[in-house]
């Protein structure tokens, strides 16, 4: 690294300012980021009190020479940056000269450095801004540095602070994430002598992920690879993603770097939801781990005075490819249901900072929040013969009836139970299930009958399925309108009457926004008055008596989506609508050709394990739980 020089008046204005130390885990976040910089390899982390009394940071980087030790605790001395122009393309994760100024001026601080150029060392002491001493020391290469009485002079600081137990779950999880974008570091954290975390350096991300999280985290991951995306500027994506059913109620579990710095990106946010959109269920959100990574010059760095912001240069390309990738990976990772059903999306372990992360959630981040151990456990599987409760279907209000007959009423509450076997155990190798080849299976599938005149009970090659005909339907029609809408071919029926709806003021003012996209999508409709529309034509599947319904939903989804400005959003929210009114119901009876029909059809869909709402669409009572049923195996 090169020796540190103060920034001209013209570049310091040009960096974004503000507050830099907001928290004990502000100051390990920048000095850790420094010891990497310094092309550390080894690096400690020691915190008193939750990082309120001490916090120590030693590496074995660069160090510094005697006259760079001072100098690095005035303001904008930096040796990262030093014209305008390399703030255009920043590969370091500081640049700002801010970092240790800012530390020092609300601490006791000490530092104690030695480059590899220099045969002695030196030890500077500040308090509270003010260099109380600077001598030479017998030092080995590398830095320490050691912060304590954070706040000591600022107490209107020090009363925002939170418990040590809080104070110390955000260092945690910070040291546990720098640890995870750096697999061939040395990471030991250590808390009142105790150690937390201590990492060896591994060649692969995935053996990091192991070392941090366990075997039960791992295997509850989607690992991406690597993926490749952008034209002009290239990007590539790592990292992992909770399968599907291990989904989380809010988005704390969500872990973005951008060429290694940990970051809070709302458009990449924004692209992670929109992955799990109509594959996860609405509400639930993936663990994700990401690392993305491409030319320093594609992405601003200088955006947010923490350094947690970045704009990419073509932020819409960035938010699609990210999508697109991991939409990519949970479909292909989306597994059959098994009997018995996985758990519904449970909140992480409401740890003690948890309420807290809410409120640093809504007010936008200001450090990571949660301890990333968190991962709902899997459902056990354990004990003699669980019972699988089914609840009753929650029946939509019927469209084609194909039966003159009356439809069987099926209340809420109302549970069908199934004896469900233990599954565990040894098992021959030659039956362990294959979990694509039992999506393939699908198209292989016998319908054998319905249940209730709503489930198609169906034989397979590795078991007996039990498929959802409504959302299996809608699964259906949803990936076709899709289809039909990008290809600007949908099929749409004309009313034998126009339908005349009247629209509040709000109504009015999403129908004059969306109206082409109603079009497009098969709706014709003209202004007709003051706050009324005709609806001439819909599109197929849409019966007359669902038209309204369908429109007044579209206008909410249209409300909600638009304020988040995704038109892709938007689209996939009106086309599951649609499908959803379009889609054979529950209590209805389908003959043998319609149900083999619906199999077929399901099979030939890209995700056909889960509804556009999320919901399962097929659940499989495997060949191995038949065995051990009947005590074969
Ligand atoms: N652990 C370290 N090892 C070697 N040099 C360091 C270390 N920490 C800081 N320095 C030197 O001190 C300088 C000032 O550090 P500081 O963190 O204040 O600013 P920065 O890293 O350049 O920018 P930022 O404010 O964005 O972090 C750095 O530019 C670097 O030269
Ligand atoms: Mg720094």
């Amino acid at each position: 690294m090169g020796r540190i020089r103060i920034l001209s008046d013209d570049v310091a204005n040009k960096i974004a300012a503000g507050e830099v130390v907001e928290r004990p885990a502000s100051v390990v976040k920048e000095l850790l980021e420094n010891s990497l910089d310094a092309g550390a390899t080894h690096l400690r982390v020691e915190a008193g009190g939750g990082g309120r009394h001490l916090i120590r940071i030693t590496d074995d980087g660069c160090g510094m020479l005697r006259d760079d030790a001072m100098l690095a605790f005035e303001r904008h001395a930096t040796s990262k940056l030093s014209s305008a122009r390399d703030l255009l393309s920043v590969s370091t994760l500081g640049f700002r000269g801010e970092a240790l100024p800012s530390i020092a001026s609300v601490s006791r601080l000490t530092l104690e450095t030695r480059s590899r150029d220099e045969t002695v060392g030196t030890k500077v002491e500040i308090a509270g801004g003010k260099m109380l001493r600077c001598e030479e020391a017998a030092l080995a290469g590398g830095t320490q540095i050691t912060v304590r009485d954070l706040f000591y002079n600022v107490p209107a600081r020090k009363k925002f602070l939170r418990s040590d137990q809080t104070e110390l779950a955000h260092i945690a999880s910070l040291a546990t994430h720098y640890s995870l974008a750096n697999p061939d570091k040395t990471f030991t954290l250590i808390s009142d002598d105790k150690e937390l975390l201590n990492t060896t350096p591994v060649d692969r991300l995935r053996d990091r992920v192991y070392q941090v999280f366990g075997s039960q985290t791992l295997d509850e991951l989607i690992d991406l690879g690597e993926r490749r995306g952008g034209e002009h500027a290239l990007y590539t994506l790592r990292g992992f993603i909770s399968r599907p059913q291990a989904a989380k109620l809010n988005r704390n579990s969500i872990y973005l770097f951008a060429n290694g710095r940990l970051i809070r990106d709302r458009l990449l946010l924004h692209a992670i939801t929109s992955a799990g959109y109509n594959i996860l269920p609405p509400g639930s959100f993936p663990f994700a781990l990401l690392f993305l990574e491409c030319d320093p010059a594609d992405v601003d760095v200088n955006v947010h005075p923490a350094k947690t912001e970045v704009r990419f240069r073509e932020q819409s390309r960035v938010h699609d490819f990210v999508r697109d990738a991991l939409r990519q990976a949970l479909i292909e990772s989306k597994p059959v249901s098994a009997i018995p059903l996985p758990a519904r999306a449970q909140p992480g372990a409401q740890l003690p900072y948890s309420e807290f992360s809410q409120r640093i959630e809504n007010q936008g981040w200001q450090g990571p929040s949660e301890l990333p151990s968190a991962l709902p456990a899997a459902p056990a599987a354990e004990g003699p013969l669980p019972e699988f409760t089914l609840r009753g279907p929650r029946p939509p209000a019927p469209r084609f009836d194909f039966s003159d007959a009356p439809a069987i009423p099926v209340a809420d509450e109302q549970q069908l139970r199934i004896p469900v076997p233990e599954t565990h155990g040894a098992f021959p190798p030659e039956l362990v299930p294959d979990l694509s080849q039992s999506l393939t299976a699908l198209a292989d599938l016998r319908p054998l009958g319905q249940i209730h005149e709503s489930f198609i009970v169906a034989a397979g090659r590795d078991g007996l399925w039990i498929i959802d005909q409504h959302v299996a339907h809608e699964r259906i029609l949803f990936e076709k309108i899709l289809k039909q809408r990008a290809a600007g071919r949908v099929e749409a029926q004309r009313l034998l009457t126009p339908l005349v709806l009247q629209l509040t003021l709000a109504q009015q003012a999403d129908y004059d926004r969306i109206a082409g996209e109603l079009e497009a999508i098969g709706f014709e409709t003209e202004p007709f008055g003051q706050r009324t529309i005709a609806v001439k034509a819909a599109p197929a599947g849409v019966g007359a008596a669902e038209v309204e319904k369908v429109i007044f939903e579209i206008l909410e989804i249209a409300e909600r989506e638009l304020r988040r400005a995704s038109l892709d959003d938007l689209r996939r929210s009106i086309a599951a609508s649609i499908a959803c009114q379009a889609a054979i119901k529950v209590n209805m009876r389908l003959d043998q050709g319609k149900m083999e029909w619906l199999l077929k059809s399901l099979a030939a869909t890209e995700c056909p394990m889960s509804c556009p709402h999320g919901r399962p669409i097929a659940l499989r009572y495997s060949l191995r739980d038949i065995l051990r049923g009947f005590h074969r195996i």
